[in-house]
């Protein structure tokens, strides 16, 4: 590893950096400062939640490679827009507007709004949309309606076209109330000032012998028989604790709920925590390594050998309900649950047979998930009192 050394102006104040020349990013340095607002959600800078000021200009920091940040160049992040004492006019709209919600996206949303609005003090909203659409800020939560609001409402302020009690809470004027008013979230103020920890932010506070834990997950196929797990390669590798395996569970291996729905099939206890027989999912895990580094612990994660027998791979519904579909879940039909569709007090076949025109199709759509900025984070230790936390 080739160490370098250079002075960057941070936050208005000169520091020197010590960085690994082939591997840091922009965000793992910040990071490691202690100025943990920089997120690091996709890894790849297409998310925005690591967004930085970097010499007047929005950036994803986790994906500027450390030797490409020139030397004494200015960064700006959230730590340095604002503070819980200090709130600049975007933190506090963004409580008022409720535009942070999971926080996950605010800082860099906040930081990407600081620059715009240097460069625009008036945007209109669509505006303030493209920027963030041209800096790729994505959020989950909030549709955006709630951040637009947010930064229409701060570039007032800051115009002196509004006072600045505007972007307050007023309980009076709401009677109290809370319901539809902009009370703001009890957590909105550590959520804009990139105080709120997060799954990556607690990890950095855990004592530095915890071990790290790296996933085995056979990305081949979407549904295969397990035929076995060799990890003996992955045992002898560097930093290496253990591997784990579903055999090493004491307790139930299963990480599902009881469906309690009355239209279930299946009862819900059919989603191990780690795979043994078999593959249901592209991407389930078979093992875990846990080891002194995450990156020792990925190595070996990518060394552990899965034989697998492949399986037929559904990966459309209507494949999923042929009539000669094998169960995917052994004992629960693969349509496990169904919600009919009621409208009035008629059944509906009843109220379509008497309809002047009705039409019949099958229509199909992809599942559409919470989209995934943050990664998913875990820490586990015994407490004082023996008890898995
Ligand atoms: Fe934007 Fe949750 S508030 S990601």
């Amino acid at each position: 590893m080739a160490i370098k050394r250079i002075s960057l102006n941070i936050n208005g104040v000169d520091r020197y950096i010590e960085f690994d020349l082939e591997k840091d990013s922009l965000a793992a340095v910040l990071r490691r400062f202690g100025l943990t607002s920089v997120k690091v959600g996709c890894g790849k800078g297409v998310c925005g939640s690591c967004s930085v000021i970097l010499n007047d200009k929005v950036i994803r920091s986790c994906s500027k490679k450390m030797k490409d940040v020139p030397e004494f160049s200015k960064i700006i992040t959230l730590e340095g827009i604002g503070t819980p004492t200090h709130l600049h006019p975007l933190q506090e709209a963004w409580m008022q507007y409720g535009a942070a919600q999971c926080g996950f996206c605010s800082p860099g949303f906040i930081v990407s709004a600081y620059q715009l609005l240097k460069e625009n003090p008036a945007p209109s909203r669509d505006e303030v949309r493209q920027w963030f659409h041209d800096h790729r800020n994505i959020c989950r939560c909030t549709g955006y309606k709630p951040i637009v609001d947010a930064v229409m409402a701060a570039a007032k302020v800051m115009r002196g076209e509004a006072d600045a009690s505007s972007l307050h809470y007023d309980d009076k004027k709401d009677n109290g109330s809370i319901y539809n008013t902009h009370y703001p979230r009890p957590t909105a103020l550590a959520k804009v000032t990139g105080l709120c920890d997060y799954g990556d932010d607690i990890k950095l506070k855990m004592p530095p012998d915890t071990l790290q834990l790296a996933m085995v997950q056979p990305k081949k196929y979407a549904h295969a028989k397990i035929l076995g797990i060799d990890y003996s390669e992955a045992e002898k590798m560097p930093g290496v604790v253990r591997v784990i395996t579903a055999r090493d569970i004491k307790g139930v291996n299963d990480l599902g709920i009881p469906l309690q729905h009355k239209h279930a099939r299946g009862n819900g206890f059919d989603c191990p925590v780690l795979n043994t027989d078999k593959i249901f999912n592209f991407g389930d895990v078979v093992a875990l390594v846990a080891a002194d580094t995450e990156e020792h612990a990925r190595a070996a994660a990518a060394a552990v050998k899965v034989d697998l027998e492949p399986l037929p791979e559904y990966l459309n519904y209507l494949d999923a309900v042929a009539p000669d579909a094998m169960q995917i879940h052994p004992g629960v039909p693969n349509t496990f649950l169904y919600q009919p569709l009621y409208k009035g007090d008629k059944e509906p076949r009843e109220v379509i047979e008497k309809s002047e025109y009705s039409v019949e199709g099958s229509f199909y759509t992809t599942r559409e998930p919470h989209l995934p900025i943050e990664g998913d984070v875990v820490q586990a230790y015994f407490d004082e009192d023996g008890i898995l936390t």
